[in-house]
């Protein structure tokens, strides 16, 4: 009998990965975040990072946290609710709860956590929760982990979601989870259709603004701003983490349902509270993003150039309205060569494959940093225009 060891296991996973075009690697960055990254020695105009406004290293955010350490120290020595909750957690809980125009709100350590914190909260056993089929994996996962029955409608399916609520109407609570901003296709979720849908079958409705808060609405409260329905999301999740460029999750809705999460939620009780210096970034990044809404402009206005530019080019960009521009090419193993073929002309975007995007469904994700030049955007057409000629020349057909 061959004894096969565990780590036999993982070598023949990975070589199965890698067989598929599959295996994923860390790749390690030698400078600050911003629109251009040192990677492997060498400078790249970074079109992956989440980092939309481009306040990852921005001097009044690194000075806050400075300033926030002198007086704190860095780390929060507990969980919130033993020892771990400072001035800095409240200061940032009353400043998100304003800007949300919510009630309450609370920090979590990540917008992982503030998903599965919000939806272990508002769903357990006896109840259905409805999710797109693009939700970010933490709705998924918190979902799944809830105890409620699962019920998935296609993406951005109203009528489909609303046969499913019709479906349940002896469930002890009904809640509707989705995406406002869609992290992979960059498209919107129909929020006012969401909202009458869980007026008519009397659901809560729980929306994840991770990649819009900071960046749309008049005021860049995201999303629900945008399309002034703000008053009517039953609970809010975000994340410090993308547009605020930091580190931290945060939910905000009504006290009760913020109390009852203190109360109730693993994921918020039994883990360290986030350092406090890291809500004084958050709290400096919110400055900006209410005293500078030239960067979201910039950033929306290249996003809308580079989408009108590739789409011009026969480039599929599948429904992205935002600044997250997918370019969509099917297979895994095209767009791991795509993406090595631009890095090779000096920018980053790479590949996401399944299973964080459907099988057949490979991409590049082009994000945009509202510290990107107009010259940035245009060496990325120019690289993938060159790329195309190269392919459609050596193969008869586009990459
Ligand atoms: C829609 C959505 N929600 C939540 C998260 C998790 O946020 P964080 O990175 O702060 O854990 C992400 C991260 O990519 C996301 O895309």
């Amino acid at each position: 009998m061959t004894h096969v060891t565990n780590e036999d296991c993982w070598s023949e996973g990975l070589a199965d990965l890698g067989a598929r075009g599959l295996r994923r690697r860390l790749r390690e960055v030698a400078a600050r975040q911003g629109a251009h990254l040192t990677v492997d020695g060498r400078s790249l105009i970074c079109f992956a990072s989440n980092n939309y406004l481009a306040l990852a290293d921005h001097p009044a955010v690194v000075a806050a946290v400075r300033e926030a350490v002198a007086q704190w120290g860095w780390g929060a020595g507990a969980s919130r609710l033993v020892c771990g909750h400072m001035g800095p957690h409240a200061q940032l809980e009353q400043r998100l709860a304003a800007f949300k125009g919510s009630e309450a709100a609370l920090v979590c350590p990540t917008g992982y956590h503030a998903n599965l914190a919000a939806i272990r909260a508002l769903a357990g056993k006896g109840d259905v929760v409805f999710l797109d089929k693009l939700n970010h994996a933490s709705i998924i996962d918190a979902a799944r982990g809830s105890g409620a029955v699962v019920r998935v409608f296609p993406h951005r399916d109203c009528r489909k979601l609303e046969r499913l609520l019709a479906g349940a109407a002896d469930a002890r609570r009904r809640v509707i989870l989705t995406d406002s901003l869609f992290s992979m296709d960059g498209d919107l979720a129909d929020l006012p259709r969401l909202v009458e849908l869980k007026r008519a079958y009397a659901a809560l409705l729980c929306v994840d603004e991770a990649h819009a808060t900071g960046v749309l609405g008049p005021h860049g409260r995201g999303a629900a701003e945008l399309m002034g329905v703000e008053a009517e999301i039953d609970v809010t999740v975000g994340t410090l983490s993308k547009a605020l460029g930091g580190i931290g999750g945060f939910l905000a809705g009504p006290r009760s349902f913020i109390d009852w999460v203190v109360n109730t939620a693993g994921p918020f009780i039994y883990t360290t509270a986030l350092p406090p210096a890291s809500c004084a970034a958050a709290l400096a990044a919110l400055d900006l993003v209410e005293r500078e809404p030239a960067r979201r402009e910039k950033l929306l206005a290249l996003a809308r150039h580079l989408r009108g530019e590739l789409s011009a080019r026969g480039w599929d960009i599948g429904p992205s309205v935002s600044q997250i521009v997918p370019v969509i090419v099917g297979d895994a193993e095209r767009a791991v060569s795509l993406s090595a073929k631009l890095e090779a002309e000096g920018i980053l975007a790479p590949a996401i494959r399944p299973p964080t995007v459907p099988r057949g469904q490979a991409r590049l994700r082009l994000s945009l940093c509202a510290d990107h030049d107009p010259a940035d955007v245009d060496r990325l057409l120019v690289a993938m225009g060159q790329e195309r000629e190269r392919a459609s020349k050596s193969c008869g057909t586009a990459p």
